[in-house]
């Protein structure tokens, strides 16, 4: 006060009030002041400071308590903190963010708020009045009060009489609305006392607490945390209205929580898109494994918990008992069918139904691939499939023997100088000599991979047919979403390799042409049916179809993904077995001693088809250790399956043949993981349950390399046998454990064998 005083500082608030009634200047209300007689009231320094100090006790705690259980109720009901938050948001919006006084007041739900938590939570629980003069009360029975008397009314009481206020402790704003406050009874609601001696800051304290709200609701949202309490106990420790161990709540930034929603939006939408096709087998009764979202069920093979026959295995044991069940390829529903007979019936009797594979890689996102026999669809399929199979019968297979046998040969020649290292790294060897047999018989390109380790040819083969690392991952996601990849523009091959595989062809095409030369290869073949003049099974091969430069080289680059690591797998997994079974490579070095012996050493052709149990080793291999792991159709004209449960697939649907675990059934194989070339003797194959044993796969569909594959794969193993030993040496992976890291039927560290020189009696 002196400090205004002395500076003459005019502040409109309660000091300058104080001061001036203190003076008897004050204007305004006068009436109220000195209650209307014209003597005017004297107030001491003492009189103004009690006032200050009530201001103090009176307006310090009870707004803060009121703002303490608002932030409470809020936090514990969001449906009503976001209806204000919204009421909030327009007022301030209307005035650019600015709050007005006039703003404050036509918060309507702001105000509904507030005075329901004054309600349930009156600061003040109770109110006096202490008698001054003499009072009966009007009422039956008669009392009457005498000076000092006093009298409570119940405040708290009365908000929470449900003769009132029905559902009394419900947190209920509406009680306040427009439409419903009127239905309170007079007297009933007091929480600023009543009467002319009411609470005298009663707009003041409406007015700060709704200032705090504002200001606290428009950037933050009240939550509850774990230290919140629930339900409210008012303390018993006290006459304040609060609670023991404090009103803890949680603050978060609305933005936050804006980002928090929309993030939650995105994970829920994120959630129904990677399972909406989930129920697919339950609604038509179909017994299927349990998929995650996006994943389906191939968590396993993706987060490399199984190898990728494992996986195959797990899924089909899993649906043991039926005859197919569903499982699903990441997002797609996938039929895996489990009954040799309806296998049959799929593949090849009603094969008009599934014409296609599944593949993913369409023609659009990579040409090359999408344009290959493998992938190819419908007419385009059995056009290029007429095309190509001249170029697989057995006179052809005759006509590439010689050339096939020199790369054997010279298979032999090489493994000569590798015998010194006492562990050779076989997978490699092999993959170049598929390389090279590829690359003459199918191209007339000379190969000599063996001796020149960075031959092109060989590189590109091995790029190509690496499904490891990143190119499994590309390969997952053309699986997840064949679409979202080609947006993406993620190549599954390199730019280097296409071009590698355009200009061969191209180039190959353009010399022969130009030269005049004619080779009864595959290249030969594919310029015949560019031109339209192929001769052979001409009613289906030149069925209208235009094939330009890029069906040619797809076709090409098909040989070598199909060819080149197959039959190098064949022939690595074919060696570990002779070489862990020394007894089987001893009967197969008879057989193979006795044929060339015949022939006076020299290798023919009939003389392969003659030897039994080098087919029946080669059999064997190929079931334990099949390089397809499962074959795909594509469903292309609606199928009901001619089965209990009957399930109907439309066209697109895709059905799985589990040929890597129908070979390891032990009810089709018994002692499955056992090696016993025997199963394919003559007296016992016939046993073999028909569709179980398909490592080419089935019907017309099936591998048109299946005999060249044979072929080069028999040639090879001659070619060695009939000179070394295959010998375990340290490096050897015993047991054989197939890689987790892709698709590849591979060993990880690789396929390390020893060779001798054979000591022939
Ligand atoms: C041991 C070696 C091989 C194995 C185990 C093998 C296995 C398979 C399998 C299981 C299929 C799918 C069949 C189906 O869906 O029913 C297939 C398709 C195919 N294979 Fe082989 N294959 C081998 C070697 C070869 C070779 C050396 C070539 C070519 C020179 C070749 C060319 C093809 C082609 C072009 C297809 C696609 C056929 C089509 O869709 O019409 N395969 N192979």
């Amino acid at each position: 006060m002196a400090t205004r005083e002395e500076r003459r500082i005019v502040r409109p608030d309660m000091i300058h009030l104080l001061m001036q009634a203190k003076k008897g200047t004050l204007q305004g209300d006068e009436n109220a002041m000195n209650n209307g007689t014209s003597k005017k009231p004297k107030w001491d320094d003492d009189d103004m400071a009690a006032q200050v100090m009530l201001f103090f006790l009176a307006g310090f705690d009870a707004a803060s308590t009121l703002l303490c259980f608002t932030a409470h109720q809020l936090a514990t009901h969001p449906d009503i903190q976001s209806r204000l938050q919204e009421e909030i948001d327009t007022t301030l919006d209307k005035d650019r963010g600015k709050l007005t006084y006039e703003a404050v007041q036509t918060m309507k739900y702001l105000d509904m708020v507030v005075s329901e938590t004054l309600r349930i939570y009156p600061p003040a629980v109770l109110m006096d009045r202490r008698c001054v003069k003499t009072y009966m009360l009007p009422t039956d029975p008669r009392f009457t009060l005498k000076p000092r008397d006093v009298v409570w009314v119940p405040i708290y009481a009365l908000h929470h009489d449900p003769d009132y206020f029905p559902d009394p402790e419900k947190f209920d704003p509406e009680r306040f609305s427009d439409e419903n406050k009127g239905n309170i009874k007079n007297f009933t609601y007091l929480p600023f006392g009543s009467g002319p001696r009411n609470c005298i800051g009663n707009r003041f304290a409406l007015m700060e607490s709704k200032i705090a709200l504002v200001q606290l609701l428009s950037s933050f949202n009240f939550r509850v945390v774990s230290k919140t309490p629930i339900p409210i106990q008012i303390t018993k420790k006290a006459l304040t209205m609060t609670v023991d161990g404090g009103f803890w709540l949680g603050l978060e930034h609305r933005s936050l929580c804006t980002w928090a929603l929309v993030t939650g939006l995105t994970l829920l939408v994120t959630y129904l898109v990677g399972t909406w096709t989930h129920n697919h087998f339950t609604t038509q009764n179909v017994p299927s494994l349990k998929p995650l979202p996006f994943l389906g069920n191939m968590a396993p093979v993706v987060f490399r918990v199984l190898s990728f026959p494992d996986f195959a295995v797990d899924m089909y044991n899993r649906l043991k008992g039926y005859k197919y069940g569903g499982v699903f390829q990441f997002m797609y529903p996938t039929l895996l069918l489990r009954d040799p007979e309806l296998i049959k019936m799929v593949t090849v009797k009603d094969f008009e139904h599934f014409l296609d594979h599944q593949a993913p890689i369409s023609e659009e996102a990579e040409p090359l691939f999408g344009k290959a026999l493998f992938n190819l669809k419908g007419q385009r399929w059995k056009d290029m499939r007429s095309t190509l199979s001249p170029a697989f019968t057995s006179s052809k297979m005759r006509n590439m023997f010689v050339l096939i046998t020199e790369c054997g040969k010279h298979l032999g020649d090489f493994l000569e100088k590798c015998i010194k290292d006492k562990k050779v790294p076989m997978k490699d060897l092999f993959t170049r000599y598929t390389n090279d047999v590829i690359a003459t018989s199918a191209f007339g390109i000379g190969c000599d991979s063996l001796n020149n380790p960075k031959n092109e040819f060989y590189e590109m083969g091995k790029t190509v047919t690496n499904f490891r690392g990143v190119r499994a991952l590309i390969f997952f996601g053309y699986m997840m979403s064949p679409k979202l990849m080609k947006l993406l523009h993620i190549k599954f091959m390199s730019s280097s390799v296409v071009n590698f595989f355009r200009a061969l062809v191209h180039n190959t095409m353009a010399t022969r042409e130009e030269r005049g030369i004619v080779r009864p290869d595959m290249i030969h073949l594919l310029m015949q049916a560019k031109k339209g003049t192929l001769q052979g099974d001409e009613n289906a091969a030149t069925n209208g179809t235009k094939w330009d430069d890029d069906d040619m080289a797809a076709q090409v680059v098909l040989f070598f993904l199909a060819g080149f690591d197959t039959a190098s797998t064949l022939l690595c997994f074919a060696a570990h077995q002779l070489a862990t079974h020394p007894d089987i490579q001893s009967r197969l070095q008879e057989e193979i001693d006795m044929t060339l012996d015949k022939d006076g050493g020299k290798l023919t052709y009939e003389a392969v088809q003659t030897m039994k149990y080098l087919d029946m080793v080669v059999s064997e291999t190929l079931r334990i250790y099949p390089p397809a792991v499962l074959i795909d159709r594509r469903c292309v004209k609606t199928y009901t399956l001619p089965t209990e449960p009957r399930f109907t697939l439309k066209p697109g649907d895709v059905v799985w043949v589990p040929i890597y675990a129908l070979h390891h059934d032990p009810d089709y194989f018994p002692d499955p993981e056992k090696f016993d070339p025997e199963r394919f003797s003559d007296e016992n194959k016939g046993n073999i349950k028909n569709f179980t044993y398909l490592p080419f796969g089935s019907g017309p569909r099936n591998c048109i390399g299946n005999r060249f594959a044979l072929m080069e794969s028999k040639i090879a193993l001659v070619q060695l046998l009939s000179r070394f030993n295959f010998r375990v040496v340290s490096k050897t992976p015993i047991p054989i454990q197939i890689t987790k890291k892709g698709f590849n039927m591979t060993v990880d560290g690789g396929f390390w064998l020893g060779l001798e020189h054979r000591v022939k009696q």
